[in-house]
């Protein structure tokens, strides 16, 4: 009998050994992205803060600093820029222990009243109302004289107390009974958010008309 050459692409062993290759690849590339997700997104403490190490997730104490939004030339979006210390309420001396206490309360306050039934944050959410992930950076705080306040905080603070009675545009948010502590987490909880390195999600946020241009004119 003479023998026949079987082409490789007819061979059934090649397509299951293939099959088991790309299975098994798979797998191990999925396994190893979950764990350096998990590693990206694990929240730093204040000692990055005070040794200067990026993380994307700052601890709860970046409440103490000042948080900048920058262009970056090299990602091609706006990137979180953690700065100097600031005063936030009077204090820039919160402790890993108080600054988590005001992000819970923030947090718990932000599912209670639902802000997610309107507001989108980190991607989640409704887009009924401005998308909340870098509320804390919107231009519009740089003067909180407008809602009687002195500084940032205070001034948003005072608005979701009382947002309907300080509206700014037509569709206005409805006051939700939020207390004065809850205020004061919430805030803390948006500034926390807003320095969330999101690779520039979402896009544009807030962008003064005047940073558009100043950009225009560097480039
Ligand atoms: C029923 C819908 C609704 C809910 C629920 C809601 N908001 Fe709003 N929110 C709005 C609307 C509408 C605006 C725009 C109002 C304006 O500009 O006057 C707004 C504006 C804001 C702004 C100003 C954002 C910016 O940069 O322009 C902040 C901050 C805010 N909301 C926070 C919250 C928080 C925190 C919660 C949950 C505790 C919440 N909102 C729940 C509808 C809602």
């Amino acid at each position: 009998m003479s023998k026949r050459t079987v082409s490789v692409w007819t061979d059934n062993r090649f397509w299951m050994r293939s099959a088991g290759w790309v299975t098994g690849f798979s797998a191990v590339l999925l396994i190893w992205l979950t764990f350096d997700t998990l590693g990206q997104i694990q929240m730093g403490n204040d000692n990055d803060l005070n040794n200067g190490v990026a993380k994307r997730v700052p601890g709860p104490t970046v409440i103490n600093y000042n948080i900048q939004y920058k262009f970056s030339e090299k990602r091609g979006h706006e990137v979180p820029l953690i700065g100097e210390k600031e005063k936030f309420f009077g204090r820039d001396d919160y402790s890993e222990e108080e600054a988590g206490e005001l992000l819970h309360i923030g947090k718990l306050a932000s599912q209670v009243k639902n802000c997610m039934n309107c507001h989108t944050l980190l991607g989640n959410g409704a887009y009924y109302a401005p998308d909340l992930t870098k509320a804390w950076l919107d231009p519009k705080w740089d003067d909180v004289a407008f809602l009687g306040a002195a500084t940032k905080e205070e001034g948003i603070a005072k608005f979701l107390m009382d947002p309907s009675g300080n509206a700014m545009h037509q569709r206005a948010m409805p006051n939700l009974g939020i207390t004065e502590k809850e205020a004061k987490g919430l805030v803390a909880f948006l500034k926390h958010m807003s320095s969330i390195d999101t690779n520039g999600f979402p896009r544009n946020f807030g962008k003064k008309d005047t940073t558009l241009r100043e950009k225009r004119g560097n480039q």
